[in-house]
């Protein structure tokens, strides 16, 4: 019988505890949860009490040096992933990391390097491509064809569910506002189902319209107005190679109807198509015709379902189901469209500066933000 996979876990926060092992991880027989890490213990012993993890750390530096790990599940403030993704390569583990990987294109290649380095695997959790509708749509476009998608929409806009963990809104801890928090999603969805075509220029705005001082209540609870440094609204426009286009909205407070709306809508010559709606839009012969892609049946949760295809990938020597590639094209387009607003025009990608400035950094970019 071949070995289990051991996985540490570092991060015993929400997502971990609601997502990564619900079942996650428990999803699959041959996989072993050996060790949880946070840097608040009591987190981390309530997580191994509850879940029957036998040990326990407060540095993850210690969970790397545990020779019996194959794997670690990273799933702590986003500015952490980066270090803790190369240090965990560096100690010879696989890596399934949350999104975003990390929130400098600088780091991502030097993971990139890391990974093949040490030969190890690594994927960013983008869980939304493992949901039913995505996997329906995404084989839909693969089989049946847009024809040549020219135009995508993308839209990560909530009306009041502002995230209240200062994990999300301080910049320093973040990396970003909702571009990085919710924006990844889909914009990983919708270059994804486009196959990742390269983007050229970009132009992009950032503004705080209700995060610091609007009476906007939070669907989520309070949040501390006072650390936002982060953006509340992105909106950007960015230029492929192949000379389609796509338009990108992400917020966390707006007014607007719906509480949210996460969406990625890909416009072809022979078909427009909408994840998650699945609703599809064609003419043929005079006729205009609407119908709509099903959800996929049979699946787990996204999340489990992501996890059984980074383990699946680790004992198969398959390649990562998300590779860092991928990410660098989703980090590379947000981080243009940061430094767009910064130098207030259009931008070209690779970014001419070559270096990706830190997200502490990035602060100056929202100094002096609009007032209402
Ligand atoms: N895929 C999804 O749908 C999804 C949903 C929510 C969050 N996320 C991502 O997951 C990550 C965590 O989000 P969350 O909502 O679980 O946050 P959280 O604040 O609930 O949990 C984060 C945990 O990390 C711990 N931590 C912080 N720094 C650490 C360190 N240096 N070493 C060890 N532990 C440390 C914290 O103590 C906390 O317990 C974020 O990057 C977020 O973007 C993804």
């Amino acid at each position: 019988m071949p070995k289990k996979l051991r996985i540490g876990l570092i991060g015993a926060g929400g997502i971990m505890r609601g997502a990564h092992l619900n079942p996650g991880w428990f999803a699959d027989p041959d996989c072993e949860v050996v060790a949880v890490c946070d840097n608040n213990k009591d987190a981390a012993a309530g997580m191994a009490d509850d879940f029957n993890i036998p040990s326990i750390f407060e540095d993850y530096r210690e969970l790397l040096e545990v020779e019996e790990i194959d794997a670690v599940d990273i799933a702590t403030p986003n500015t952490s992933h980066a270090p803790m993704t190369l240090a965990a390569l560096k100690a010879g583990k696989h890596v399934l990391c949350e999104k975003p990987l990390s929130t400098t294109t600088a780091s991502i290649r030097s993971i990139e390097e890391e990974a093949r380095k040490a030969g190890r695997l690594v994927m960013t959790a983008q869980s939304q491509r493992f949901s039913p509708s995505a996997v329906a749509i995404k084989r839909f476009v693969e089989k049946q064809g847009l024809g040549n998608i020219y135009h995508s929409r993308i839209h990560a806009v909530r009306r009041n569910l502002m995230p209240s963990s200062p994990s999300m809104i301080d910049q320093s801890l973040s990396g970003g506002g909702p571009c990085m928090d919710i924006g990844v999603h889909a914009l990983d969805l919708g270059l994804w189902l486009m196959n990742f075509p390269k983007p050229v220029r970009a132009t992009g705005k950032l503004m705080v319209n209700f995060a610091r001082d609007h009476d906007m209540p939070g669907g989520w609870g309070e949040w501390d107005r006072e650390r936002v440094t982060t953006e509340d609204f992105v909106s950007g426009f960015i230029h492929f190679e192949d000379g389609a286009t796509m338009v990108l909205e992400a917020c966390w407070l707006q007014h607007q109807q719906e509480s949210q709306d996460l969406s990625a809508r890909l416009f072809g010559r022979n078909g427009s198509i909408e994840w998650p709606s699945g609703n599809y839009a064609s003419a043929v012969n005079r006729v205009l015709i609407d119908s709509k892609v099903l959800p996929a049946t049979g699946l787990q949760k996204s999340h489990s379902e992501e996890i059984l295809a980074f383990a699946a990938a680790i004992r198969e020597g398959k390649p990562s189901p998300v590779p860092p590639s991928e990410s660098l094209r989703v980090i590379a387009i947000l981080e243009a469209l940061y430094e767009s607003d910064r130098l207030n025009r259009e931008v070209e990608l690779p970014l001419q500066t070559g270096k990706a400035k830190e997200p502490a950094a990035r602060n100056e970019v929202l100094a002096n933000p609009p007032r209402t």
